[in-house]
């Protein structure tokens, strides 16, 4: 596998390599010295048609721990403002000499288009409302560091799951784990395909957080609505939000995740997603180290 286009095309065997990768990353990146030879040599374009904070970030720092020399392009205040095409764009950043392409793209399939007509490797940054895989594999790593192993465990996946490529992408990886999956939504967020993938389907949110060992929350993905949805923010906070009392009143442990950004009032309040439940910033500081070992073992597989 010359590229990480997406969850789907990994075996569970692929997911644990990297998270054991990961672990001896996680291991470096806390020593005062957090920088690591691996990748001295190669240059990685991160290459975003579409906003983001952290994905970009953690990518860009994963590159820097492990010695590659980094470019960044951002599509606003480029050539494509102008005209030019994806492949275009990509091929005179490739003609830079450079190894490796980290793509965002609003497109889905557009980083299985890009890996078809170019030699370097492709990694997946999400890819509409497709898939978003290294958001998936630091969420079961971070899972597999607070719970031990995914065998059998209960995680719901809530929120709008119909515009979510996290969505897509968690199931995959959950499942590949061992994990019983749910997702929980209005029944306009949640696509007519998801029983297919053989996950469970509720549309109320306190059965659903009875039901979890872990709870990821997503966002209202308002800029990849066509249509006005129903429900509107105001009521989807109102029907589905969760706060630190409904968590508080399930009386169990339970572990609150949510790739972010977070629209704080909306889907969950700031009593919650800062509360003891919470792993949402562990869930960033993984993203280093797994995006670390992802980089790695592709460079791995050039040689
Ligand atoms: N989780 C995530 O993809 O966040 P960004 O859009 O900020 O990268």
């Amino acid at each position: 596998v010359r590229h990480l286009l997406g969850i789907k095309d990994l075996t569970r065997e692929d997911i644990e390599l990297i998270f054991e990768t990961a672990d001896t990353f996680k291991e470096v990146i806390n020593r005062p010295i957090k920088k690591v030879p691996s990748l001295r040599d190669i240059t990685i374009a991160n290459v975003f048609f579409e906003n983001s904070t952290r994905t970009r970030l953690s990518f860009e720092l994963a590159e820097k721990r492990l010695s590659a020399d980094v470019v960044n392009f951002s599509s606003s205040g480029s050539s494509v403002k102008k005209g030019e095409t994806l492949l275009d764009t990509v091929n005179n950043i490739l003609a830079m000499k450079v190894d490796m392409i980290v793509m965002r793209h609003s497109s889905p399939g557009a980083p299985h288009y890009l890996s078809k007509h170019i030699k370097a490797n492709v990694v997946n940054a999400g890819d509409g409302t497709h898939e978003h895989p290294t958001q998936a594999l630091l969420d079961a790593f971070s899972i597999r560091e607070k719970l031990g192993s995914l065998e059998g465990k209960k995680i719901a996946i809530i929120g709008d799951i119909l515009h979510s490529r996290v969505a897509l992408s968690n199931i995959f990886c959950l499942q590949k784990l061992g994990a019983e999956v749910m997702v929980c939504g209005p029944i306009t967020l949640i696509p007519k395909y998801i029983q297919e993938l053989g996950v469970k389907v509720e549309y109320d949110v306190r059965k659903a957080l009875q039901w979890c060992d872990v709870a990821n929350v997503l966002r209202i993905q308002l800029e990849r609505q066509q249509i006005k949805y129903f429900p509107s923010l105001r009521e989807y906070s109102l029907y589905y939000g969760i706060d630190k009392a409904l968590l508080d009143s399930l009386n169990k442990e339970i572990i609150l995740m949510h790739p972010g950004p977070i629209n704080r009032g909306v889907e969950l309040t700031s009593d919650a997603a800062d509360s003891q439940h919470s792993i949402i910033l562990q869930q960033v500081e993984n993203g280093v180290s797994v995006r670390m070992a992802v980089l790695f073992l592709l460079a791995q597989m050039n040689q």
